[in-house]
């Protein structure tokens, strides 16, 4: 049986990811999960991150993916692994979880000339050290500094991300980060909501700092897996439709969604 790729996210920032994947992959279907009423994630615990995203993964499954992405990097960091390992075999040992964190950090090793990397991302992922781990296993002599930008999920989903009161926040983020090493010369945004403040992000980084954005990186990798994978790219319907769902308020979804992505989208609730 085919089945819909899930793509899974806290709340709205996995949009940023999905509007990448359909363009990478048109014909394919998606159901997109965001489980706003329960964000933010990334000031939760390990266990409650965990539980949440497994919860998550279940009802995507129960919904006929095969494969589901966690478009969320503070799932990828603090419950990939346990669901890829512990779960899985028993949930569902023929279908995949995969996440964004490990496509990021292999995508920079051809991005920095310095090898000094930095990452911004929720206080849950920098907390979990995931981005320094990957990168600089990944790329040996490369080094990695981190600062959480605790506020800036909340912006997102709050919808005031294009607002004057949002530059405070992204500037005192990024000074910080850009403070800790004058060699830094790439940014990866590591957390999906970050690409909706990207404006006011490049405009507080110099020119000569690249900030990368996780979209391409991951729809690329996904084309790539699927090719790897002919089993998996067999078991992914093809008509080119895509389902959003909330666990809030659909209206307030689908109006905010459309803002994200450019064009309306109809939304439907969810429970978890
Ligand atoms: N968009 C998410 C991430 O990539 C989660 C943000 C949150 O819920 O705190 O980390």
């Amino acid at each position: 049986m085919k089945g819909p790729i899930g793509v899974f996210d806290s709340g709205f920032g996995g949009l940023s990811v999905l509007a990448d994947l359909q363009l990478a992959l048109p014909d394919a279907d998606f159901v997109y999960l965001g489980d706003n009423a329960r964000a933010p994630y990334g000031t939760r615990s390990f266990e409650a991150v965990y539980q949440f995203t497994l919860q998550a993964v279940t009802r995507l499954f129960e919904m006929g993916c095969p494969l589901v992405i966690l478009a969320c990097n503070t799932a990828s960091a603090k419950a990939l692994r346990s669901i890829q390992q512990r779960d899985l075999p028993l949930l569902a040992p023929e279908r995949r979880v995969l996440g964004v964190i490990r496509p990021t950090a292999e995508a920079v090793g051809d991005l920095s000339r310095t090898g000094v990397v930095g990452v911004l991302g929720t206080p849950g992922t920098i907390a979990s050290g995931s981005y320094t781990i990957e990168v600089e296993k990944l790329h040996p002599g490369f080094h990695v500094v981190a600062e959480a930008a605790p506020m800036w999920v909340p912006l997102v989903e709050q919808g005031f991300s294009a607002s004057d009161g949002a530059d405070w926040f992204v500037r005192e983020a990024v000074d910080r980060l850009l403070a800790r090493d004058a060699r830094l010369d790439t940014i990866i945004l590591g957390c999906t909501h970050y690409p909706l403040l990207y404006p006011k992000i490049r405009a507080a980084v110099p020119e000569r700092v690249a900030v990368v954005c996780q979209g391409p990186i991951v729809a690329s990798s996904l084309c790539d897996y699927l090719r790897r994978h002919p089993e998996m790219d067999a078991a992914v319907s093809r008509g080119g439709v895509t389902r959003y769902f909330t666990t809030d308020v659909a209206r307030d979804f689908a109006r905010l969604a459309g803002v994200f992505l450019g064009r309306e989208v109809e939304a439907a609730h969810i429970a978890l």
